[in-house]
């Protein structure tokens, strides 16, 4: 089997590339973008450029793919232009596994099931670039092709497959190793998922026939604050440290306050236990 993992020298997807590797029956080819790539076999692709990207595509006629690629605030290029590409070079027979998020959900009142509808944020909120890029890309992949399964995470953490751990995480160790007070928000609730258990839903994902949309994560939710701090004690720092941080935002600023998700479905696909 050949999977294709776009992204492969990013936090989610160098996971699961280095997992990939590791299975004989596999084939396993990653992209990454810029210097440098976290590992030395990974082809230099931007997936935004038409013709590179048919061309890799067709040198490696993936039966996987994985899209682990993330752009922040030119997630919609992602979506209109690397997505795009994607969408028209996949056959029927190729399964895609996407990565989303509890952003597409902007109205903030979760936990939201995985039919709850989606929303875009107005053009001008510092966030609608990356949500509405999420929203249209998941709208486009149902629209278009079948053989998909979509993953719906929040904040992942944890360390990865190759040792690194996620940004927030690793400012709060930064931050508690020096004895500095760091602080986070107690208004934002949020589903956490652990890297690990991911990259075993999405090596799963490659290897079976489930289809459709599925919410990742713990089954309890969490307050960025009330997270951090229970991290904070289980490296061994000084909790205390960890503070409330103010809950006053501007009203283009404000983000969606409670984007837990219901993590029921998923539990009839696999055994994975989310910790
Ligand atoms: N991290 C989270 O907490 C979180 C939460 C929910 C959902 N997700 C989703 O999980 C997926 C992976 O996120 P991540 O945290 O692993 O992000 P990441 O560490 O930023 O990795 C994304 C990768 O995308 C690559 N990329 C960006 N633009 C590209 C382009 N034009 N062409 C080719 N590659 C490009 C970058 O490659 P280079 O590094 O090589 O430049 C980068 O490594 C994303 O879909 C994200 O929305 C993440």
């Amino acid at each position: 089997m050949k999977i294709c993992v776009f992204g492969a020298s990013g936090y989610v997807g160098a996971s699961v590339y280095q997992r990939l590797k590791d299975i004989p029956d596999a084939t396993v080819a990653g992209t990454y973008l810029n210097e440098p790539a976290l590992f030395d076999d990974l082809y230099k692709l931007d997936v935004n450029e038409p013709e590179s990207f048919s061309n890799f595509y067709k040198s490696e006629k993936p039966d996987v793919v994985v899209w682990a690629v993330m752009s922040g605030p030119n997630e919609h290029k992602l979506t209109d232009q690397g997505l795009m590409h994607l969408l028209t070079h996949l056959t029927p027979q190729t399964k895609l596994v996407y990565i989303s998020s509890d952003f597409v959900f902007s109205n903030g009142d979760g936990p939201y099931s995985e039919e709850d509808p989606l929303h875009n944020l107005p053009d001008d909120h510092s966030f609608s670039n990356y949500t509405n890029g999420k929203v249209k890309a998941e709208r486009l992949i149902d629209r278009e092709f079948s053989n998909y399964v979509i993953l719906r995470a929040g904040p992942i953490y944890g360390e990865n497959a190759v040792g690194k751990l996620d940004e927030r995480t690793d400012r709060l160790s930064y931050h508690l190793r020096s004895t500095k007070p760091i602080e986070f928000r107690d208004d934002l609730i949020r589903t956490f998922v652990h890297i690990e258990d991911l990259t075993n839903v999405i090596e799963e994902m490659a290897f079976n026939d489930v289809k459709g949309v599925y919410h990742v994560g713990s089954a309890s939710q969490q307050s960025f604050y009330q997270f951090m701090k229970a991290t904070a004690r289980e490296m061994g720092y000084d909790e205390t440290l960890v503070i409330k941080e103010s809950e006053e935002e501007a009203v283009d600023t404000e983000i969606p306050k409670n984007t837990t998700l219901n993590t029921e479905k998923i539990k009839e696909v696999t055994d994975q236990k989310f910790r």
